[in-house]
Parts: C-alpha cells; sequence; structure tokens
C-alpha cells in the first residue's frame, strides 16, 4: 500500500534533506537482498527522526526493533555526544548487516545491539530512557509499553510505529487480526493515558507520539 498519493511523497522526499550514501546504500541493499523490505523507515519517516532526536538531544535512546539499522542510525544521529542507543531485535540474521551500516555510519560505539525478545531483554536493561522508539511486533506494544514506562525520563518521550497499520485500525477488526486489535488498543490507552501527551501522526504508516509529562 502507497501511505500517500505518489507525487505527493515524491514532492516531500525532493524538498527534505535528502539520504546520505550510508543511508541511501543501507536502504537499498536492504531492498535487494532483505526479506520485507517495507519494513524499513525510509527517507521521509528516517529524516523525520532525526529531526525529532536532534530536537530533544537524548542521552539514552531505546529501539524495539532494530531491522537493518535504518532507524537506528537515523535516531543515533541526533544523540548528545556521550549519548548511547540501545537497539533490540529478535532476528539474529540480521545483526552482522546492521553492525556493518553501524560501522559506515560511524556510529558503532554509540549504538549497541541486543539480540533476543524485546520481552526477555527490557527487564534487563536497567537505563533511564530520554526517547523510546517501538517498532517491532505489535501484539507487543502494550507490554512494551508498561515494561518501560517506569523507565522514561519525566519529559521524555516515546514514538510508536506502524499505528495505523495501512489503514486497517479504521475498518472492522477480523477477529483473527490480533495486530489491529493490539494497536487500537493501545492507541484508546495511550489517549486516556493522564501521565502523558500525545499526538497520532498521520506519516507513513502512523507515528504515536507520547510524551510523558
Ligand atoms: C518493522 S521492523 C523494524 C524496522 C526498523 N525500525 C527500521 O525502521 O528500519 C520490525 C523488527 O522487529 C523485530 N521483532 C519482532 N518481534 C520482536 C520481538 N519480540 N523482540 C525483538 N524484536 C522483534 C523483527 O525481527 C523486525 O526486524
Amino acid at each position: 500500500m502507497d501511505f500517500l498519493p505518489k507525487e505527493i511523497n515524491n514532492y516531500c522526499e525532493e524538498y527534505s534533506q535528502k539520504e546520505d550514501d550510508v543511508l541511501y546504500d543501507l536502504n537499498r541493499k536492504t531492498n535487494q537482498k532483505i526479506l520485507r523490505p517495507r519494513m524499513l523507515s525510509g527517507h521521509l519517516q528516517g529524516q523525520l527522526l532525526t529531526m525529532f532526536s536532534n530536537m530533544i538531544s537524548p542521552s539514552k535512546i531505546l529501539e524495539i526493533g532494530t531491522y537493518t539499522g535504518y532507524s537506528a542510525i537515523c535516531l543515533a544521529r541526533g544523540l548528545k555526544k556521550d549519548g548511547v542507543l540501545h537497539t533490540i531485535d529478535i532476528n539474529e540474521e540480521l545483526e552482522y548487516f546492521a553492525r556493518e551500516y553501524f560501522e559506515k555510519a560511524n556510529l558503532s560505539k554509540q549504538i549497541i545491539s541486543h539480540v533476543g525478545n524485546a520481552m526477555d531483554i527490557l527487564p534487563k536493561l536497567n537505563i533511564s530512557w530520554d526517547l523510546v522508539f517501538i517498532d517491532a511486533d505489535k501484539e507487543n506494544y502494550i507490554n512494551y509499553y508498561n515494561l518501560v514506562f517506569d523507565q522514561i525520563n519525566k519529559g521524555g518521550f516515546i514514538i510508536f510505529d506502524n499505528v495505523l497499520w495501512s489503514g486497517k485500525v479504521t475498518q472492522e477488526i477480523n477477529p483473527k487480526d490480533k495486530e489491529t486489535a493490539a494497536l487500537v488498543e493501545l492507541a484508546k490507552i495511550l489517549e486516556s493515558d493522564n501521565r502523558v501527551e500525545n499526538v497520532l501522526l498521520p506519516v507513513r504508516d502512523g507515528l504515536f507520539m507520547v510524551r510523558k509529562k
């Protein structure tokens, strides 16, 4: 599914900062070599993540769902000088591929990869986060929110990706479709949680941003 009419998307890309050589190559090689390349954040969303990260200037970022490392690089570019991004992915086959690009981006010291199920790894990371990007299995989004919430600094942010789920969240939900049901449930929880401020942005497949009060 195209998220925007092609000419609108092209226009936005034309007038947004271009991918540098590392991101361009990572995007291209992911599309050539890796299964399900549509999962990669891509040019516009990637630049937006870098912009957010630069605005927040975080010391500690958590990412759930590394895939080939595109969004990790985009987010890590806004880190404070000595800041660190921890990223988790369950797929060990992607680790080497992503690591190569962290090195090419000169970020290998600032990006720490964890391989395994985020539900197992998160309780072991005793870190206070300034920014959390959640982009993995949708059925666990609410669990991730509950697990990391207390570790987020006051004024810190969480961004959830794919919250529009190709528009399925606005349609009647098939009882077998656990992912869409989980995303709608998450939206309701975030909207009624008075511990956070929230905005759902129709960017790409939907970004839900919350700020801890
Ligand atoms: C949409 S992709 C992430 C894309 C990446 N953030 C980007 O924008 O380039 C989702 C990733 O989450 C990982 N994943 C799925 N379930 C997971 C789990 N339980 N724990 C950790 N990673 C998981 C998948 O292996 C996949 O690489």
